[in-house]
């Protein structure tokens, strides 16, 4: 597992048929995320024999696989997610791909899955995005979603050791944002799911693995029953402590005065949560905008309580896919309550505007975050 053999080359097979201009403008001008794909994919194969072989870039189309395939019974996959951005001048960058490579590996280590050098992993990336380039949208928002996911393929029922074949593929699809409204982005509500668990101690939880998403739907359905956004998801052990949304990061702006300066609080890294790249990328830029930092832990008594008090004075989700979302009120199954006047506010679109500025090259990017494409 784990060869360190550098594949930069790609087989390159361009699809005959492309969408044609006019088709993809009329699909770029309002994109829905993830429901319409380029035109292209890589492929990449591992097995044990040969290590990773047979990288392509072909035509957008299915994959052929046997039922018996190990990822159809046993859920062997890991996934990204990451995104270009079209810039002022027209170049397209991508955000930190480094940094998804190296969780790819991470999910893959912990998956029992075969670790792909990060060179090839980011060569990938670059050239789909190079191939489809007319895909990235420029409208305000707007980008190009990129999903690279490794499935596991030995067609086998057999569960004692894991898969030996394996197929890394990355699609793309342009987006505008995850959550949405003609004036900006909404608050959220979300629901407290205090009957299921996400994560527990030893678990996948800080892997980007389909499974932790599959276990999420029904909490996730609860959430949309209960007239909220998301699912908050809380720790397996008491049920009290704030953990993730699943598909996001959560981060609190503290005021524990109002003479002190606003401080961003995030869960810290227990080994329960995905270890997000914007959440990281947060972190880093709330030094610049002269809030404090602090990677702690809150419970649900304390959220509402500091609610309350006017010392969280706003709270947001943030994840690639949903840049950043602020939250607007919490419901429980006994409790609710509204966070400052459950609007946006001004720290969490600080924060927002200056994260957006980088990837989309409105701002210099002195912390050299961006790949141009
Ligand atoms: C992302 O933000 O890229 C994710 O993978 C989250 C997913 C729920 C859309």
């Amino acid at each position: 597992m784990g060869r360190a053999v550098v594949i930069l080359d790609f087989d390159v097979r361009p699809n005959r048929k492309p969408l044609s201009h006019t088709d993809r403008q009329a699909l770029l001008s309002a994109p829905v995320f993830g429901k319409v794909f380029t035109d292209h994919m890589i492929t990449l194969r591992w097995d044990a024999e040969r290590g990773w072989h047979d990288g392509r870039l072909e035509e957008f189309q299915s994959i052929a696989l046997p039922p018996s395939a190990s990822v159809f019974h046993y859920g062997q996959e890991i996934f990204e997610g990451m995104k270009a951005y079209r810039q002022q001048g027209g170049s397209i960058a991508l955000f930190r791909p480094e940094r998804n490579a190296a969780r790819f590996n991470a999910s893959a280590r912990r998956l029992a899955m075969p670790e792909i050098p990060v060179e090839t992993f980011v060569r990938a990336i670059e050239l789909l995005v190079r191939q489809d380039r007319q895909w990235v949208p420029h409208g305000a928002g707007t980008s190009l979603y990129l999903r690279p996911f490794m499935i596991a393929t030995e067609p086998t029922l057999g569960f004692t050791l894991p898969s030996r074949s394996y197929l890394f593929c990355v699609i793309a699809c342009p987006a505008s944002a995850y959550f949405s409204t003609r004036t900006g982005p909404p608050a959220l509500t979300v629901w407290l799911s205090q009957e299921y668990a996400r994560a527990a101690s030893g678990g996948t939880g800080a892997a980007k693995a389909g499974g932790n998403y599959a276990a999420a739907f029904l909490a996730q359905r609860e959430a949309v029953d209960r007239g909220c956004d998301q699912v908050v998801w809380l720790d397996a052990v008491e049920h009290t402590w704030v953990e993730e949304m699943g598909g996001m990061n959560l981060c609190f702006v503290q005021q524990s005065a109002a003479d002190e300066p606003a401080s961003l609080m995030t869960p810290a890294l227990t080994g329960t949560l995905l270890p997000g790249v914007t959440r990281d990328s947060l972190l880093q830029l709330s030094g610049r905008l002269g809030l404090g930092r602090s990677e702690g832990r809150i419970n649900v008594q304390q959220w509402r309580k500091q609610c309350e008090a006017g010392q969280i004075t706003e709270v947001f989700a943030c994840g690639t896919a949903a840049v950043i979302a602020p939250v607007g009120r919490v419901r429980g199954a006994s409790d609710e309550w509204t966070i400052g006047d459950g609007r946006p506010g001004p720290v969490t679109m600080r924060l927002r505007d200056e994260l957006l500025g980088i990837q989309y090259g409105r701002i210099p990017d002195d912390l050299g975050w961006t790949r141009i494409v």
